[in-house]
């Protein structure tokens, strides 16, 4: 557990911060009673990526696909943002402009805590893409149709997400790294660290020079690179930094 001594060191941190850029991954949301993808219960161990999250599975199989985004999407649908969620609102609203979220996550909490100023690299299990004509639109129908259809061209919708074997989107790619750039302060939180590009995102915050703080409940393989690692849950430790 993070003790009193280091939580007041990151207070310091953070207090004396110009501009701060946080990364976020499943561990936040696992508070609010998502599952993570590695840990012990995580979907990785009960599932295969490789069936479920590349875009050769849904070309295989889009059906199975969306049955198990239906699932997901069911699931999420019954959480709420928890107070580590929270407090990066309360973050934003202090730091306005000097302040970037970057989330891994597509369940949508960051957006229903209320974070505005937030890139979702990975997605957003809320949104549908056109394998057609690429349109991306809002969905919250649950379920939706095993083979939902684009109601402007007819094609077959896709999950808004990055799959394995897939990039992120220009757009995001360059306002991360204006925001890694940018800042002084990067918090890591709740990400095991082992998915790129944000896997390498710590490295490129302490390239620019950097202080890196990593909130995890375990050491990751960035624990080593960062200045300052606080053990605990996000809704426990998260709340105190401010
Ligand atoms: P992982 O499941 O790989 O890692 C979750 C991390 O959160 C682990 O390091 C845990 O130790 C930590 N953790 C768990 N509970 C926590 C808590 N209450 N407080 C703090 N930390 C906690 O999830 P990600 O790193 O987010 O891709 O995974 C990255 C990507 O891999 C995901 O975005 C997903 C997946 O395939 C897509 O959905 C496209």
């Amino acid at each position: 557990m993070a003790t009193d001594d280091q939580i007041l060191l990151a207070r310091r941190h953070l207090a004396s911060a110009r501009n701060v850029t946080i990364l976020t991954g499943a561990g936040i949301s696992a508070d609010s009673g998502v599952p993570t993808f590695r840990g012990t219960d995580g979907l990785w161990h009960n599932f295969r990526a490789e069936d479920l999250a590349t875009p050769e599975a849904f070309e295989q199989d889009p059906q199975l696909v969306w049955e198990w985004y239906n699932w997901r999407r069911e699931l999420i649908a019954t959480k709420q943002p928890n107070p580590a969620h929270d407090t990066l609102v309360k973050l934003e609203r202090q730091w306005t402009d000097r302040m970037w979220l970057i989330t891994q996550n597509v369940d949508g909490l960051h957006r229903a805590a209320g974070s505005e100023r937030l890139s979702e690299i990975h997605g957003n299990i809320w949104k549908v893409r056109c394998t057609g004509c690429g349109v991306i639109s809002e969905n919250r129908e649950i379920p939706l149709p095993t083979l939902p259809m684009c109601r402007l061209c007819h094609a077959l919708l896709r999950p808004h997400i990055v799959w394995f074997g897939e990039s992120l989107w220009e757009k995001d790619l360059r306002r991360c790294d204006e925001a890694l750039r940018a800042c002084d302060l990067l918090l890591v939180i709740g990400t095991s660290g082992v998915v790129y590009p944000a896997a390498g995102f710590a490295s490129v915050a302490k390239d620019v020079g950097a202080l890196v703080i990593e909130i995890n409940l375990e050491n990751t393989p960035q624990s080593d690179l960062v200045d300052l690692s606080l053990q605990g849950r996000a809704k426990d430790v998260v709340p105190q930094l401010l």
